[in-house]
């Protein structure tokens, strides 16, 4: 692993918090296993993962009675990338979940036979932006930027955890026909919670109950969600994460709180640059 500086790291182009994995372990995942009946969460950070991961563990739920329940969404889904506490993978019962933030050429290249299923989320840059930059100031692992405008630039150059929004979506979109992929607009979840879990469990093959599904949405909302001690990551410690940040608002169009005339302007015309050949329209306010 290349040190970036303190608190990230760069392994094969791709830019890791520091500490968190290993050249070894990314490594290993080129010979992973896939099951067929694999599930994979991936998104570019702060773009809605914790609560899709909180989705796909409560549509999978069933598949974990008879005393194989994990304690909280992050056992049940742990991070593919993130060996720590779990890095035996191979002797987890199926079906499997897993949550990442790699890019494709980073993930089992066993994911190709479209066998196991992806999920990928996507939010808007501009609410996407603004969020990670509230989490640098929440969890310790990340520099507390000196301001917006500094990060913001880190951001357009990904120079960030998880590398750059632009290539991330970009990547993944171009490589979909290689997977069975569901593509997720963080704002579409939120505009219609129902449609989207409905979207998630057809996807994943999971015929829910209407009970089921109207329990799944409820569990889902962000209200709900905030206080389930399950879903909300509050179980990480203390000294890691300010207590309640990974559910800061759940919104979408609160970057207009934050950005100015001037920086709403030059996003605009690099975001139109660098994605006007992708057919995304991202709501954004
Ligand atoms: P904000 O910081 O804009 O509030 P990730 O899990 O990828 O780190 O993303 C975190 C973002 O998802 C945060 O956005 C968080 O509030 C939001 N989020 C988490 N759970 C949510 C829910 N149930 N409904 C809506 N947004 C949610």
């Amino acid at each position: 692993m290349e040190q970036v500086n303190e608190y990230l790291c760069k392994y094969k182009g791709f830019i890791f918090a520091a500490g968190m994995t290993t050249a070894e372990h990314i490594d290993s995942l080129q010979t992973f296993q896939i099951r067929d009946s694999d599930v994979f969460l991936v998104t570019y950070p702060k773009s809605g993962t914790i609560w899709t991961q909180n989705i796909i563990t409560l549509i999978c739920e069933s598949d974990y009675k008879q005393g194989n329940e994990f304690p909280n969404s992050y056992e049940t889904m742990p991070w593919l990338e993130f060996p720590k506490g779990h890095s035996d993978y191979s002797s987890r019962p199926s079906p499997r979940l897993f949550v990442s933030h790699l890019t494709p050429r980073l993930m089992p290249p066993g994911l190709k036979d479209k066998k196991a299923k992806i999920v990928y989320v996507m939010r808007n840059p501009k609410d996407n932006v603004v969020s990670y930059f509230h989490f640098c100031h929440a969890w310790s692992g990340l520099e507390t930027p000196k301001s917006f405008e500094e990060f913001l630039q880190q951001y357009l150059a990904g120079d960030v955890g998880g590398s750059s929004w632009f290539d991330h979506v970009r990547e993944w979109h171009t490589h979909r026909d290689e997977y069975s992929i569901l593509f997720l607009k963080y704002e579409d979840m939120i505009m219609d919670l129902r449609s989207a879990v409905e979207k998630i469990s057809r996807f994943l093959g999971r015929d829910l109950s209407e009970d089921a599904l109207h329990r799944v949405v409820e569990k889902a909302t962000f209200k709900n969600m905030k206080k389930d001690p399950k879903a909300n990551y509050e179980f990480l410690p203390e000294d890691l994460l300010t207590k309640g940040q990974f559910m800061r608002k759940g919104i979408f169009g609160d970057w207009k709180n934050t950005f100015t005339v001037a920086q709403n302007e030059m996003f605009d015309q690099i975001y139109q640059d660098r994605m006007k050949d992708l057919p995304f329209q991202f709501t954004w306010e």
